[in-house]
């Protein structure tokens, strides 16, 4: 039966776009949740520490670094899949949901290091693959079989056959290019693979896949883990018609591209929501007393803002379910102004259900990171609009310290993605650029492995540029730890948001919350010097402000004061100023 509890924390938020006020905070009856003024870290296991020299990360070396993560000021840990896996998609292809991969470590490594999480006050998330298995996983060998019951757990169709050719069942593609069917010798039929073809569909039409993927939950979330991110959720249900799917008449993709059709049929379809509503079941029922801290879910989904707020937990302010806000990721690039950063922005706020709770994602395994996509003397401020803003902020691994993306040659390309594009275009969607190892410091393969080979190249400026480096001066790094122990300041977990185009590059927001001082944002997105007057936009603010945080090119150190009429920013600069002098706030 399910717990029900009352939920503190009666909330006021609503959104007034008309004026320029346009989220309104929470009131102090509101009890946040750990997730909400949390920071979630996204640790790609392969390249953060590697503790037994083969020069893959693993989990003994992630518990090297509890430390580390503490004293950045991120209260939990999202892991890359650690399952066991032959790792052809790099553990988005499981063999076996509840054992840990022997190249990760062991089920015991893993108790291990949840318990050191724990006790640093830090929580476990772990990615989770519902969408599919790997080939190789039991399932699919007794399914390719037809072992009861394991005969429907995959997608299967027979074959078309056209002037006598054996043919696949309809036109979808897989999203790593080619068909996204296999014609399987064994079962003389064609499985349906959204990924790899090594990465076979579960079928949800079967409820008995439903039973599964939920005891695999269980299985981890009765050890101890704090909850799931969830991969791929928009891929989960296909339509039952198996209709073509229409072409997009995008210009200069191959027929083989995902890009090449549109994916009605494959993707989004209303049917995802009503699983997931089932696992934010599953995740609340772990809430057996009131004391009993929320299990979370956090999404992955690629989809337009309104599509994805369904997935919010029904009763959002006290439940935890999320998708990932990708808004930031997919459309802040170089080209953007302050009305493009306040649109984005904006966006989530005014479609997110009523008080629930927002997030922001910059960078992650699967995208350029922040540094590279924008410009590395850009990340400060970026990190100041994300972390600054209302909403739990999600890191990538190495974007503390504002890690670039590293070269990689064909002849060095690992993954699977750009190994089925080809020495000519596998530019155009290789990660492996973004998932290069973690530089601790200036040693041997940059503190990351003892190995004589690591797995991808590590980005050649490590001996200048590092972790133990960026500790000692102001940094990236510095700038990250100053605004992570903001966020638990009160005007940041409570306040109002109030956005402002300062000038066409220059975007700034206020964040404020009764008499406490008001925290003002400032960011030059632009390539000139600019001077703003923050009074013409809030001519309530006193006329000096105070600097709290600053970007490594602002030319200003916590504690200088600034006239609000005439703030002075260098290209890509970005300040944290404050409406008070004492040093306590
Ligand atoms: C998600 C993951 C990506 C993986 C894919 C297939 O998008 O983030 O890395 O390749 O799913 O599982």
């Amino acid at each position: 039966m399910l717990n029900v509890f009352l939920c503190l924390g009666l909330f006021v938020s609503h959104y007034t776009v008309n004026t320029e006020i346009i989220y309104q905070g929470f009131n102090s009856s509101f009890v946040p949740q750990w997730w909400q003024p949390c920071i979630i870290y996204e640790v790609y296991v392969r390249s953060f520490k590697d503790s037994n020299g083969d020069g893959l990360g693993d989990l003994n070396g992630i518990t090297e670094k509890v430390d580390y993560l503490k004293n950045l000021g991120v209260c939990a840990v999202w892991l890359s899949p650690v399952f066991k896996s032959p790792q052809l998609d790099f553990g988005y292809d499981i063999s076996n949901f509840r054992e840990i991969d022997p190249i990760y470590g062991t089920t015991h490594d893993f108790d291990r290091m949840l318990e050191k999480f724990h006790k640093a006050g830090i929580k476990v998330l772990l990615d989770f693959v519902p969408n599919h298995t790997s080939n190789m996983h039991d399932w699919f060998k007794k399914s390719v079989k037809k072992i009861d019951p394991y005969t429907d757990y995959f997608i299967w169709k027979d074959a078309k056959y056209v002037d006598g050719v054996r043919s696949p069942p309809n036109n979808w593609l897989s999203v790593f290019s080619g068909s996204a069917w296999e014609w399987s010798e064994g079962r003389q039929q064609y499985y349906f693979h959204q990924f790899l073809v090594e990465q076979p569909d579960l079928n949800y039409r079967n409820p008995k896949v439903h039973e599964e993927i939920k005891d695999v939950m269980r299985f981890w979330l009765d050890r101890g883990l704090d909850g799931f991110r969830i991969d791929a959720i928009c891929h989960v249900y296909e339509k039952e018609d198996f209709a073509d799917e229409p072409l997009s008449g995008k210009p200069g993709v191959l027929p083989t591209d995902y890009l090449y059709l549109d994916h009605p049929y494959t993707m989004q379809l209303p049917e995802n929501v009503g699983l997931v509503k089932e696992w934010d079941e599953l995740i609340y029922s772990y809430k057996k007393k009131e004391s009993d801290e929320l299990k979370i879910l956090v999404l992955e989904c690629y989809a337009p803002t309104k599509k994805l707020m369904p997935y919010y937990s029904n009763d959002s302010t006290c439940r935890s379910t999320f998708p990932f806000n990708f808004n930031l990721v997919e459309h802040m690039d170089r080209e953007s102004d302050a009305q493009d950063l306040k649109t984005m922005i904006s966006t989530w706020l005014i479609n997110m259900p009523e008080g629930s709770w927002a997030n922001w994602v910059i960078s992650n395994h699967d995208r350029d990171r922040i540094a590279s996509r924008m410009e590395s003397t850009l990340l400060d401020g970026i990190h100041m609009i994300q972390m600054m803003l209302p909403g739990t902020a999600i890191t990538y691994y190495g974007d503390e310290l504002g890690m670039e993306n590293s070269y990689v040659r064909w002849d060095q390309v690992t993954d699977t993605f750009a190994l089925n594009y080809g020495p000519e275009r596998f530019q155009l969607v290789n990660r492996d650029p973004e998932r290069s190892p973690f530089p601790w410091d200036d040693t041997k393969n940059a503190g990351f492995s003892d190995a004589s080979n690591v797995w991808l190249p590590i980005h050649p400026n490590f001996w200048a540029d590092n972790m133990k480096q960026q500790s000692k001066r102001k940094s990236h790094l510095r700038t990250y730890k100053q605004l992570a122990r903001l966020r638990q300041n009160p005007t940041l977990i409570y306040g109002d948001l109030d956005m402002f185009t300062l000038s066409k590059w220059t975007f700034g927001f206020t964040r404020s919350y009764k008499d406490n001082p008001t925290y003002v944002v400032v960011v030059n997105f632009g390539s000139e010097t600019e001077t703003v007057d923050l009074l013409k936009f809030r001519p309530t603010l006193p006329a000096i402000l105070k600097v709290k945080v600053s970007s490594l090119n602002s030319g200003l150190v916590t504690g200088n004061l600034v006239n609000a009429t005439s703030i002075f920013l260098r290209p890509k600069a970005g300040l944290v100023l404050i409406t008070s002098y004492s040093n306590e706030v």
